[in-house]
């Protein structure tokens, strides 16, 4: 069942639930969202594991968490490499078990401007990044959190997945691919006592995204970690935020073939 918690919530509500996990990693931790989500988070008894790749970002985010009272460790790492990363959460969850993971390291990239096609580098880079990497971090996770009888899982995947973009191909299949995962995760787990949420942002905005999209459809970045906190609070398989974004997948869904194909075609944000 897919439920999406767009109803107001009270502002700068962070979630009880969430309040009282006390060792939290978040990936993409020096990005946009990451880095809200982090500083949300951010509380007295709260241990922050934040990863990214760039150490300036995740430094500063770590500044103002620790402001906030959480004690952080940082990890710089690549997970476009399987096996550091798979390293990297044995010897976290191992120094003492992690209570959440909150998986939301991706890239966006395109077809560059000028072609028709991703370049064959960029599909498997997109593939990894977005798709296999945040997997097999999930499932690592789960298993030790599955031993344990407890534990919340969250994957930032996007509204991309649900349309077929000629634009951004890898991208919405990376997504797609980590939703269809998560879904399946979610049902495996779920009777172990392990909570698994995925979150299907549309257009966030922050300030370095420039996005060439309507205002209506974009998102502002500190309401889209709020709503994705709300999600993860209240152990939601699935959320599509904002929920128009849904009534775009069921219209896509729902077109003829040659519509739904000629709309796509000349979708290009
Ligand atoms: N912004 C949107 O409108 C939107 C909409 C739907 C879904 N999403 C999803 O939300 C997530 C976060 O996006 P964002 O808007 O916050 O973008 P962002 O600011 O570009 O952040 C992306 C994060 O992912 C990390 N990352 C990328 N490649 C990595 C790699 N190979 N290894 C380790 N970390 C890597 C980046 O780390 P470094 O910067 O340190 O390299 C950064 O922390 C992504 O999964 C994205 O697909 C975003």
């Amino acid at each position: 069942m897919s439920k999406t918690p767009d109803a107001p919530f009270p502002a700068n509500t962070t979630s009880e639930t969430v309040r009282v996990l006390r060792r939290i990693l978040i990936t993409g931790a020096s990005g946009a969202i990451g880095g809200a989500l982090a500083r949300r988070l951010a509380a007295p008894g709260t241990h922050l594991l934040l990863w990214g790749r760039d150490m300036a970002r995740l430094t500063l985010i770590a500044t103002i968490c620790r402001a906030a009272g959480a004690t952080v460790e940082l990890r710089q790492i690549d997970l476009a490499e399987p096996a550091a990363s798979l390293a990297a959460i044995a010897a976290d969850d191992s120094a003492a078990p992690i209570d959440a993971a909150l998986l939301v390291a991706g890239q966006g990239d395109a077809v560059p401007p000028g072609q028709i096609v991703e370049p064959a580098e960029q599909v498997a880079r997109l593939a990894a990044v977005n798709f296999a990497g945040p997997a097999a971090l999930a499932a690592a996770l789960a298993t030790r959190m599955v031993a344990r009888g407890q534990g919340r899982i969250l994957l930032v995947g996007s509204a991309a997945a649900f349309h077929a973009l000629p634009h951004a191909p890898t991208y919405a299949a990376s997504k797609a691919g980590l939703a269809r995962f998560a879904d399946a995760l979610r049902l495996a787990v779920g009777p172990h006592g392990v909570i698994v949420t995925l979150v299907s942002p549309g257009f966030i905005d922050w300030a370095n995204g420039g996005r060439p999209v309507p205002r209506a459809l974009l998102l502002p970045l500190e309401e889209a970690a709020r709503r994705i906190l709300a999600a993860f609070d209240a152990g939601v398989g699935h959320a599509i935020i904002p929920r128009r974004f849904a009534l775009l997948r069921l219209l896509d869904r729902a077109l003829p073939g040659v519509a739904r194909d000629a709309l796509l075609r000349q979708f290009r944000p």
